[in-house]
């Protein structure tokens, strides 16, 4: 291994900068030619020193030539930065980390544990490698209607009945800030030698102040997926892929899946934001995210004093599966307005305000590492503050009874073979008893009540369709309104 450069450094990013300086003869894509040659539009819309850094892989003295390369130096720091022993720069998001991982897995067995709440991402990723999941439930939230994470015992109970498992596969924290107690999950993972999969998408930050819950890596994961850009700020698309030490995978089978799931073109604005906000992370976190965690504690004071909204804090720790708090999710839990989380959200869109995700009950609104978080929360407090009183009054809000899904219906093929399969499209009475070709996930809670080679149950029919009836969303079917279904055509 070369010298290796301090937390400050950015050798890929500055390896960019080095070669668009030199104005070096551009005889290779992409053919804008660093801007030379761009469309006027594109030019003025990006600037013209964005296209000079749209430089292509296997640049000598970027990511080829000597080693290590400014690319390969780059990763290192991020694996140091985050404590893994090998770090992976994505640029299909979070979602190429959930492809690799379930991808990684599946050399080494064919059946998975799985927490059934999982990203979407996930799913496909089983789709893409024919792995069979085991589903488990995570522990539901019935006051929020929300689902939190997967408890060791309940992960336990699942490792328990699939012996062949090849690994484990969790979510933390979740949309709405909930950390699980991976040390726990871990331990019970290894306790029968499988690894645990962190999707960490929405906690690439934690790992950099000691104010927020410990981070997967340092808790015994042994790959974690980080959604980069979420919190910390590289640009969108970019996202991180961290394995620990241990060999409980095998890196180069990882680094395989990696690169069967990119183009062979990385974009190196997505690379170069990466190395950079790793850095601004390593370097500032701490500083930053106390000034956030800061702003967003007065935020959620004055969103208290607003009639009807309460928020979600520490108190959040004390739910089952819960077993610590991200702060940096702002959830307004809005039932006390009688209105949903939908009506409030789309009034503070007549006012601009955009928050990250609208519920039943809760609106969530994301603040970055970097950012001036008490100036913006007071933008969104007092957008709400306006919102809440713009409220038509004698709302019916919601008031429907939570009742917890059903289970879902057996797996009778795995979601692969669902997807490459034979299938149609049949009116929703004749789906049941059926093998669903797609997911169905009905909100509130949001966990998936049926994916894809799942056979379809009248129980799950009618929890969908009566949650529909009473206000709730539906994620995943092709025909929203559920008058049909996709099934899959089965061999007589
Ligand atoms: C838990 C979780 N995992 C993975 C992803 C996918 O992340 P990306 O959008 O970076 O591909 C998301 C996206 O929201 C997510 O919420």
């Amino acid at each position: 291994m070369g010298q290796q450069p301090v937390q400050s450094a950015t050798p890929y990013l500055d390896a960019l900068r080095a070669y668009a300086g030199r104005s070096p003869g551009r005889f290779h894509v992409p053919g804008h030619k660093g801007g030379a040659a761009a469309d006027p539009k594109i030019k003025e819309a990006f600037g013209e020193r964005a296209l000079s850094l749209d430089i292509p892989a296997l640049t000598e003295g970027i990511d080829a030539g000597p080693e290590p390369t400014p690319f390969q130096l780059a990763q290192e720091l991020a694996a140091e930065a985050w404590g893994a022993a090998r770090s992976w720069f994505l640029i299909n998001g979070a979602s190429q980390g959930n492809h690799a991982a379930c991808l990684s897995l599946a050399q080494s067995g064919a059946e998975v544990v799985v927490q059934r709440n999982v990203h979407s991402s996930t799913i496909d990723g089983l789709i893409v490698s024919g792995l069979r999941p085991y589903f488990v439930a995570p522990e539901l939230d019935p006051d929020l209607g929300i689902a939190h994470c997967l408890t060791p015992a309940a992960l336990d109970v699942a490792l328990d009945a699939t012996p062949a498992a090849t690994g484990a596969m969790v979510v933390s924290p979740t949309y709405f800030g909930a950390v699980a107690d991976v040390r726990g999950l871990a331990e019970v993972a290894h306790a029968r030698s499988v690894p645990l999969i962190v999707d960490e998408a929405w906690g690439a930050h934690l790992a950099f102040s000691p104010e927020l819950p410990e981070h997967a890596l340092a808790c015994g994961a042994d790959l974690v997926v980080s959604s980069t850009h979420k919190i910390i700020g590289s640009f969108t698309q970019s996202a991180m892929l961290h394995l620990a030490g241990g060999h409980r995978l095998d890196e180069h089978v990882v680094d395989r899946a990696i690169t069967l799931l990119e183009s062979t073109s990385p974009n190196s604005l997505l690379l170069g934001s990466l190395d950079a906000a790793r850095s601004y992370a390593a370097v500032r976190g701490a500083e930053l995210l106390a000034e956030t965690v800061r702003g967003l504690r007065s935020a959620r004071q004055a969103i208290r004093q607003i009639p009807g909204l309460d928020v979600l804090d520490e108190r959040l720790a004390t739910r089952p599966g819960v077993h610590a708090y991200d702060p940096l999710r702002l959830v307004v839990d809005v039932r006390g307005t009688g209105a949903t989380g939908y009506q409030v959200a789309r009034l503070l869109h007549e006012r601009d305000i955009f928050p990250e995700l609208a519920g039943e009950n809760v609106i969530v609104a994301v603040f970055g590492m970097g950012e001036t978080a008490g100036d913006n929360a007071a933008r969104l407090v007092a957008a709400l503050e306006r919102a809440v009183a713009a409220l038509p009054g004698g709302e019916g809000g919601p008031e429907r009874e939570f009742a917890p899904p059903p289970p879902w219906g057996p797996l009778e093929m795995t979601p692969r073979e669902a997807f490459l399969g034979a299938q149609e499209v049949v009116p929703v009475e004749q789906a049941v008893g059926r093998i669903a070709a797609e997911s169905l996930a009905a909100y509130p809670p949001g966990i998936p009540n049926v994916l894809p080679g799942e056979r379809l149950t009248a129980e799950t029919w009618e929890y969908v369709q009566t949650l529909l009836a009473h206000g709730g969303t539906l994620r995943g079917a092709s025909d929203r309104t559920l008058r049909t279904a996709r099934v899959a055509v089965e061999a007589r």
